[in-house]
């Protein structure tokens, strides 16, 4: 599938955890960023089930009615557009797909009018958030997934090349005290390969952090395996590490 714009397109809590291969149990007392956090619920479900989430987006500078507005024109649009790809397995279920969306907007809308502090708006690669400020940072739907088509990503636009990926996954790292998950990790096509920029990112990764991909069984319509790459520091942060931006 190919898109024009990142869309305003959020998945369930359910979802992320699926994706991210998470298990909330282990993140208890700890705090987690989402970032982006779109329209979707895992914010909302991560703070009911006693872990601390923030989530962070561009768009949540817009007010309730407005987010609502885009998240439900850009649903219908990428709907349109799924309907005509040819990335998508001929059984997969789309009004289920569809359906998910909606429910993640309605969590997504009353958790944030219940906890606006919650939603910070900020866009990759500078994140208003001082260093090591979290456990554990997602990132679902945005690295890998919008590189540009030519790149095995579904972005019409150039603008989250590679070096621009670089700077957004230095950051992520930054804000991370433990863990960065990001998914998917793969290209986006029918036949899922692993994204060709992993392994210059992986290469470069900072001093005092590993990375590795994880096979995850979220199904969004592809054919074959859809890792996650999960990245862990094994040397803990300096108290004197760099700023927030
Ligand atoms: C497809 S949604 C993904 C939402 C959610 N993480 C998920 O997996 O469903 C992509 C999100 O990226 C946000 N976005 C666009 N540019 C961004 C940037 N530079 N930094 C962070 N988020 C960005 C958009 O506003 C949109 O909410």
């Amino acid at each position: 599938m190919d898109l024009p714009r990142v869309v305003f397109f959020g998945r369930t809590g359910a979802d992320a955890l699926a994706f991210f291969n998470l298990d909330l149990a282990d993140w208890r007392g700890h705090r987690v960023l989402d970032c982006p956090g779109g329209p979707g619920s895992f914010t909302a479900l991560a703070r009911a089930a006693g872990v601390e989430s923030v989530a962070a987006d561009p768009l949540y500078t817009l007010s309730l009615p407005e987010l609502e507005r885009r998240c439900r024109d850009d649903v219908a649009f990428t709907m349109e557009r799924l309907a005509l790809s040819p990335t998508l397995r001929p059984d997969f279920d789309q009004d289920r797909f569809r359906q998910g969306k909606m429910e993640a907007l309605e969590a997504f809308l009353a958790d944030r009018r219940e906890h606006p502090q919650a939603y910070r708006a900020a866009a990759l690669p500078c994140l208003p958030f001082e260093a090591a400020s979290f456990d554990l940072v997602l990132s679902g739907h945005l690295l890998f997934c919008y590189a540009p088509i030519a790149d095995g990503g579904l972005s019409e636009q150039p603008d989250f090349d590679l070096d621009w990926h670089r700077r957004a996954l230095a950051e992520l790292l930054r804000v991370s005290r433990q863990e960065v998950r990001i998914y998917p990790a793969h290209t986006i096509e029918r036949h899922p390969r692993v994204h060709p920029w992993v392994e210059p990112l992986l290469a470069g990764l900072p001093p005092g952090w590993q990375g590795q991909l994880e096979p995850t069984t979220y199904d969004e319509g592809f054919e074959g395996e859809t890792p996650m790459l999960r990245l862990r520091r094994h040397i803990a942060p300096s108290p004197s590490g760099p700023e927030a931006h």
